[in-house]
C-alpha cells in the first residue's frame, strides 16, 4: 500500500478494461476509533489483507458504483465486522451480497465529519457516488475519470494518446455515450467542483497531485458547458 497521508492509502491491483490493461485502485481511509474504510475494494490477497488490519479493523466496504464490486464479498469473509454500502442498483446485481445501506448524496453516520460524498445523477448505468476526504483536501472517485500516464504500458499509452486523454484526468467513452441526463449529472458534478480538492484520486491510472479541479472542468466541457437550466 501507499500512504497519501496520516489517514488515507492506496493499494493497486492489475485490471483490463477494454482489452487494455488500466489497473484498479482501492482507497484506504481511516476514521476515527480507529476504523476503516474500503473505497472500490480490490482482491483480498492475505498480504494485503494482514497490510490493512494492521492499521485498524475495517468497519465499512464501499461499492462505489455498479462497476466495482467484484472483491466485496472476499472482503467481508476477511473481515466479518465490515458492513458494506453500496450504490444504488448494485442490490438487484448482487442479492449474494449482505449490502448495509445503500450510497446516496448524505454520508453515513459512520464516516459523516470525515467524507462528503455526491452521487452522480442522470448516469443509471454507472451510479457512481464520489466522495471527498476532508483533511487531505482528496477527491476520492472511481470510474468519474481515468488518469492514463506515464506509468501504463506501451499500448494502453497509445490508446489513451489516440483518444486524446492521454495524460491527464478524462472522462471515458463510458460516460460520452451512458450519460442520460445531462443536465442532473452537470448538477452533480458542480457540487462535486465546489468540494475544495487539490489531489484525486482514481480507479484507473494515476493519483492526480495537482491541476485535477481544471483537468475535470476540460474533461467534462461537453456537460458543464450545456449551460441553461433543466
Ligand atoms: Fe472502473
Amino acid at each position: 500500500m501507499q500512504q497519501l497521508h496520516p489517514d488515507l492509502w492506496i493499494a493497486d491491483a492489475p485490471l483490463r478494461f477494454a482489452g487494455l490493461e488500466v489497473g484498479s485502485r482501492m482507497t484506504v481511509v481511516r476514521l476515527p476509533g480507529p476504523k476503516l474504510l474500503l473505497h472500490s475494494p480490490i482482491a483480498a490477497s492475505d498480504e494485503l489483507v494482514r497490510e490493512v488490519k494492521a492499521l485498524g479493523p475495517v468497519a465499512y466496504l464501499v461499492a462505489p458504483n455498479r462497476f466495482h464490486h467484484l472483491f466485496v464479498g472476499d472482503w467481508q469473509r476477511a473481515c466479518p465486522d465490515a458492513a458494506i454500502y453500496a450504490a444504488p442498483g448494485l442490490d438487484a446485481k448482487r442479492a449474494d451480497l449482505a449490502i448495509a445501506g445503500e450510497l446516496s448524496d448524505e454520508p453515513e453516520p459512520g464516516w459523516k465529519g470525515v467524507l462528503d460524498q455526491v452521487l452522480l445523477d442522470g448516469f443509471p448505468l454507472v451510479n457512481e457516488v464520489v466522495f471527498f476526504h476532508r483533511s487531505s483536501a482528496t477527491l476520492i472517485a472511481t470510474d468519474l475519470a481515468f488518469n492514463v500516464g506515464s506509468n501504463s504500458p506501451r499500448l494502453t499509452r497509445l490508446a489513451f494518446r489516440l483518444a486524446g486523454s492521454y495524460g491527464r484526468l478524462a472522462p471515458t467513452l463510458v460516460e460520452r455515450l451512458f450519460v442520460r441526463d445531462r443536465a442532473a449529472f452537470r448538477h452533480s458534478l458542480e457540487r462535486i467542483l465546489e468540494w475544495p480538492f487539490e489531489r484525486v484520486v482514481v480507479a484507473h491510472g494515476e493519483v492526480s497531485e495537482q491541476g485535477g479541479r481544471e483537468e475535470l472542468i476540460r474533461g467534462y466541457s461537453w456537460v458543464l458547458a450545456t449551460g441553461g437550466r433543466g
